[in-house]
């Protein structure tokens, strides 16, 4: 089907009396790009997001706002979202089979990033409970460092096997 509207597009160009070769081959280029861009949305579309995906971006906003809390030394907004950091919300069971069922061996290192981030957070609530900045940094350094070491270990690998093609 996309070939037909393909082939009729060349040929209402190959009639257009104004239209040389290279602004003809220049729009065919164009629709095929389309196409691509087309392509690569349906494909993005047909893979359901997982669940995890929704608890990191609940992460990802949290840091953030610890990050602007930070920046005004608002200690109690850190004590507040720090707990909701180390404890984050985990998958449905179903999805942690999947999960684990996939990593397998490195259970144990993926689990050990998560307890990094609990452990992280946790320091950096009792810190700001006693408004020690620099101890709260600490920790925030700690927590982000402890997001990455997942990431750069797990996150692309992650992406190819749940979203890539199956
Ligand atoms: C145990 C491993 C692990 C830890 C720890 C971890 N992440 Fe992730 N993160 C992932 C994986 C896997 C993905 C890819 C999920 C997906 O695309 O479905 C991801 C994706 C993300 C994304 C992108 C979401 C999107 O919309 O594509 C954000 C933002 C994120 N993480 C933030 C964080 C933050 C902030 C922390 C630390 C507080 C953190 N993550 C800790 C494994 C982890």
């Amino acid at each position: 089907m996309m070939w037909l509207a393909l082939t009729s597009i060349l040929t209402s160009n190959n009639k257009g009396r104004q239209m040389n070769r290279s602004k003809c081959s220049s729009a065919a280029m164009a629709f095929a790009m389309a196409l691509l861009a087309m392509a690569m949305t349906l494909r993005a579309e047909s893979a359901e997001p997982m669940a995890l995906q929704g608890v990191m971006q609940q992460l990802g906003r949290d840091m953030q706002t610890v990050t602007g809390a930070i920046a005004t030394e608002d200690w109690g907004t850190v004590a507040e979202l720090a707990p909701r950091i180390g404890g984050h919300p985990e998958p449905p069971i179903k999805e942690k089979l999947r999960i684990l069922s996939w990593i397998g061996s490195d259970a144990t290192k993926f689990r050990g990033f998560d307890v990094e981030v609990h452990d992280a957070a946790t320091a950096m609530k009792e810190a700001a409970i006693h408004g020690d900045g620099r101890a709260v940094i600490r920790a925030f350094s700690r927590v982000q460092l402890s997001c990455l070491g997942c990431h750069e270990n797990f996150r692309q690998p992650f992406i190819d096997h749940f979203y890539g093609q199956r």
